[in-house]
């Protein structure tokens, strides 16, 4: 792992935990009782044999009716293409559990880093340092920190072709920095008891400018290598590009404008300096790319100035984390000495307290600003990010779209990755049309500034229902004593706040959302959660059923699940659905818990990435610091069913729920297991299926350091078949 001082905490393994309501209480007197003709519907044996593009399959609607879901994953700006048959077993061999400081793949398959922190992504400054000597401002060139979230967008005579995999941009997300390891004088920081809470200790200007600008976004052009295995960057490509947490985004949608994202910097409120912590990420049907900021909290810091604010907004900062007096984590980005600042307010910016006479004179509503949906156009340079704020305002973890139809909304479903936080959907008020694929901003700007958004209930009887977050409607007005709702902008910049009035469920904090392109259903990662079981306001329910003690530790969810729904009908922009639980991570050999039947093949913990390739193959990925004695983060390969088509069990807290169909050698294996201490994320295949591309980020030991070096780094890992077939081509024979 990261080396730390006592001063330092791991960003990663920091998560916020804000949510005061107990909605889950109101959950539990609906019903305890599941539902038991949706159980006796289950095992409809849906899970093999299924092609892409064949016969629709069955779905379960949560009116009880069967409808059929069409399979429409082909039919916007999906990449896909060739044979787009499911394998109906995985015959690779599973990767043992390791806890080696090297990666390892499945037998066939070869792995190569790529990419790493620091990499120049043009021509003219230095290669990276191990020493880690090389300037602030020359990160605005070179691959940042902490790869998570990303998309291969294939190229063709320069314009975004969902079907070309000979050249295309890499797109990435550099989600967080590992500051120890970043600056060549380590963590630094000087300390000053004597000063306000908040700038008690205080940082070097070059580094929080390095971290800064380690932040946000890359992308790199790639083009297939001579041999056809496999890809390399092209330096200097006119594509080549940092967005960091320096560059002007753009506010769009219900809340720009508002008197909330005011700032010294834009006093109208439409743009503001930086993405931060963009964590997963994902296409658009139209073909750009959306990242997620996910704890930029962490970056921020407020002092003592509740009495110059109203009562709502004071809530409205604390329900995100901001209390007085909040520091921040351990960037402390705020606080470098103003003299030593290039541009006005470089690091007063991240200091959210209210000090000026109005907003215009501050930055109270910068924290405002950040925790968006953001999207880029990768192959329009000159472009600004473009934060989407009408999917709302919280720790977005991705964004992923369910297969558009022409003339119907396009439905974004997103997961809040904090604990007890919600999982939210929104849906289109314009309606699909496949001209748009290609559009560029413009087609986000008609998608994505105009629709509903909504938060998930899931009741305890395996069905579910949305609720709109919509100013005026489900109580979200200024009757609303916490926080009165004046408008639509504060039910967006608070939508946890909105969410908590209508009853939303609080979840183990949902990760990755990824919708299967066979069934149309949606799969959610709940990584792990402490607080399940062990704090009031957290009682086990169906949906977050565990509660488990494993060698004296507090209760808690220790080792996560995956939800799954089917909206009513097969309409992802349906009001209800019914829901299971397609999978429990576990030990293997922790019985009790292993309420799926993992073994030593497929057993894992604190699943977050997750991607179902365009052929049906779900991809999981770990975050996990709950089974790393016995392995270390891993990449799996699944092939899921369909709700309900497992049984209903009870959990050793002695909820009942239902579960998927037990794992076996056939539907779930270990894929990929990477080096001590790191975390497995981010994946985008080729369209052509011979390349798969993930992340690696902080790894332990010297993994991704320079020959000879002994500076960790974070990286993409390329892994193509040895043979050059496409990825699970073994599975097909
Ligand atoms: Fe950035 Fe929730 O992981
Ligand atoms: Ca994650
Ligand atoms: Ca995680």
């Amino acid at each position: 792992m990261t080396l730390l001082n006592n001063k330092q905490q791991l960003a990663h393994e920091v998560v916020e935990n804000s949510n005061p309501t107990n909605n889950i209480d109101f959950q539990t007197i609906i019903s305890r009782r599941l539902n038991r003709r949706s159980i006796l519907k289950g095992g409809t044996g849906l899970t093999a044999a299924a092609f892409f593009g064949a016969l629709p399959l069955v779905g379960y609607s949560a009116d009880g009716d069967s409808s059929p879901i069409k399979n429409k994953g082909n039919a916007a700006a999906i990449p896909a293409q060739g044979n787009l048959k499911r394998p109906e077993t995985l015959k690779f061999t599973a990767v043992a559990h390791s806890t080696a400081e090297t990666m390892s793949v499945a037998a066939g398959y070869k792995a190569e880093i790529i990419l790493p922190l620091g990499t120049p992504l043009i021509s003219g400054i230095d290669d990276w340092k191990d020493n880690r000597e090389q300037s602030a401002e020359s990160f605005e060139w070179r691959m940042g920190d902490n790869h998570d979230g990303m998309w291969f967008f294939g190229k063709k005579g320069g314009a975004y072709d969902a079907k070309a995999s000979e050249n295309g941009l890499l797109v990435m997300n550099h989600e967080y920095v590992n500051s120890a390891e970043l600056s060549p004088f380590g963590y630094d920081v000087k300390e000053d008891n004597n000063a306000a809470p908040i700038f008690q200790s205080r940082r070097r200007a070059s580094d929080v400018r390095r971290e800064v600008n380690c932040h946000g976004v890359a992308v790199v052009e790639m083009k297939r290598r001579t041999d056809g295995m496999g890809y390399e960057m092209v330096r200097d490509s006119k594509y080549n590009r940092r967005i960091t947490s320096s560059t002007t985004a753009q506010l769009t949608g219900p809340v720009a404008g508002s008197d909330l994202l005011k700032t010294k910097f834009d006093p109208t409120g439409f743009q503001t300096r930086g993405i931060n912590n963009n964590c997963g990420a994902g296409l658009s049907p139209w073909g750009t790319y959306l990242t997620t900021e996910e704890n930029f909290l962490g970056v921020f810091a407020r002092g003592q100035d509740a009495s110059q604010l109203s009562a709502g907004h004071n809530y409205g900062r604390e329900r995100y984390g901001a209390t007085e007096n909040f520091p921040g984590w351990e960037y402390l980005w705020h606080t470098p000495d103003a003299k030593d600042a290039k541009i006005a307010d470089e690091f007063s910016r991240w200091d959210m307290t209210a000090v000026g006479a109005s907003a215009a004179d501050d930055y109270r509503n910068g924290f405002n600003t950040f925790g968006y949906i953001t999207e880029i156009d990768p192959f329009d340079k000159s472009s600004m990010p473009q934060k989407r704020t009408a999917l709302g305002r919280f720790a977005h973890e991705n964004c992923a779209y369910a297969p558009v139809e022409q003339g119907k909304p396009v439905v974004f479903y997103m997961g809040d990755d904090a604990r007890g936080e919600y999982i939210y959907k929104f849906v289109s008020k314009a309606t699909w049309s496949n001209a748009d694929i290609g559009g560029g901003l413009k087609a986000g700007d008609k998608y994505l500034n105009d629709g509903t958004l909504y938060v998930a209930i899931f009741n305890e009887n395996g069905r579910g229902k949305w609720k709109a977050l919509v100013h005026g409607q489900n109580g979200l007005d200024v009757s609303n004593t916490v926080l009165p709702f004046h408008g639509q902008d504060e039910v967006l910049v608070f939508a946890r706040a909105a969410a908590d009035v209508v009853g939303a469920t609080k979840m183990d904090r949902p990760e990755w959302v990824s919708v299967s392109p066979m069934t149309g259903e949606v799969y959610v990662t709940l990584t792990n959660n402490k607080y399940r079981g062990v704090r009031d306001d957290q009682p086990v329910s169906a949906a977050n059923p565990r509660s488990y003690d494993t060698g004296g530790k507090a209760l808690g969810n220790d080792n996560g699940h995956i939800i799954r729904w089917a909206e009513a009908g097969g309409d992802h922009a349906a009001t209800s659905f019914e829901w299971d639980i397609y999978l429990f991570a576990a030990p293997s050999d922790l019985s009790a818990e292993n309420l799926s039947q993992l073994n030593d093949n497929n057993d894992f913990s604190s699943p977050d990435g997750l991607y179902f390739d365009p052929r049906g193959v779900l991809w999981i990925q770990t975050d996990d610091g709950a089974y790393t004695d016995t392995s270390s983060c891993m990449l799996l390969a699944a092939l899921p069913g369909n709700v309900s088509d497992g049984t209903l069990t009870t959990t050793s807290a002695g909820q009942k729920t239902r579960v998927g169909m037990p794992a076996n050698n056939d539907n779930i294996k270990r894929f990929f297991v990477g080096p001590a201490g790191c975390e497995v994320t981010g994946i985008t295949m080729t369209p052509d299926f011979k390349t798969l591309f993930i992340n690696i980020q902080h790894p332990g030991n010297t993994w991704g350091a320079v020959a000879g070096g002994s500076t960790p780094r974070s990286a993409t890992v390329m892994i193509t078949r040895e043979d050059g077939d496409v990825i699970l081509a073994e599975s097909f024979v």
